[in-house]
């Protein structure tokens, strides 16, 4: 991505020291979703290795994968599905553990949101330790999805998440370091 373009998007995207606990830098994409152009050109940017490319479903990770991944969802003509935190969805559902920077977690989506053989692409707004996005690709496979990408404004690349889901076989995309 040209440096410029990039520069922009970086100054659109909040940082709060200690939030939500010390010594971590919370990236806030709150002022990048208020800012209309900085939105658009980060969701064409997102798409733009698929042009034209049959794309059946992008899965959203809860909760800021929902508002990038809809978005995606309407620009590449595709299905969403939501992959929420356990508890939160009313059909029948697979779920999966998962690992986070401390401890673990549950994440589920609805059983018959995917069909075996469909091309999806997963989206989140930032990947850390990739135990969320890590999980989320292993409940997708595990209902024969083939992933086709997954992509994140953000890397935090000290702590591996991008190259963990490569070594799983992912294609990852990621806009801002
Ligand atoms: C954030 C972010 C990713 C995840 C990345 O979500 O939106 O989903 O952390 O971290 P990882 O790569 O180490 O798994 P968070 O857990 O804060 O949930 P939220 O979006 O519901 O606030
Ligand atoms: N998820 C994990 N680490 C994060 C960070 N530093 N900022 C925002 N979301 C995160």
């Amino acid at each position: 991505m040209d440096e410029r373009l990039l520069t922009d998007l970086k100054s659109t995207i909040r940082s709060i020291p200690d939030y939500p606990r010390p010594g971590v830098i919370f990236r806030d994409i709150t002022t990048l979703l208020g800012n209309a152009r900085a939105f658009r050109r980060v969701v064409d940017k997102l798409v733009q290795p698929w042009p034209g490319s049959k794309i059946d479903k992008v899965a959203g990770i809860e909760a800021r994968g929902f508002i990038l991944g809809g978005a995606v969802a309407h620009q590449l003509s595709a299905g969403f599905v939501p992959i929420r935190k356990k508890g939160k969805l009313p059909h029948e559902t697979v779920r999966i553990v998962y690992s986070l920077e401390y401890g673990v977690d549950e994440m589920e989506m609805h059983r018959d949101a995917i069909a075996p053989g469909d091309r999806v692409i997963l989206v989140d707004d930032l990947i850390a330790t990739g135990g969320t996005a890590g999980g989320a690709v292993q409940l997708l496979r595990k209902m024969g999805a083939e992933v086709v990408a997954a992509v994140f404004v953000i890397d935090l690349p000290e702590l591996g998440g991008a190259q963990k889901l490569r070594e799983m076989g992912v294609t990852v995309r990621t806009l801002i370091a």
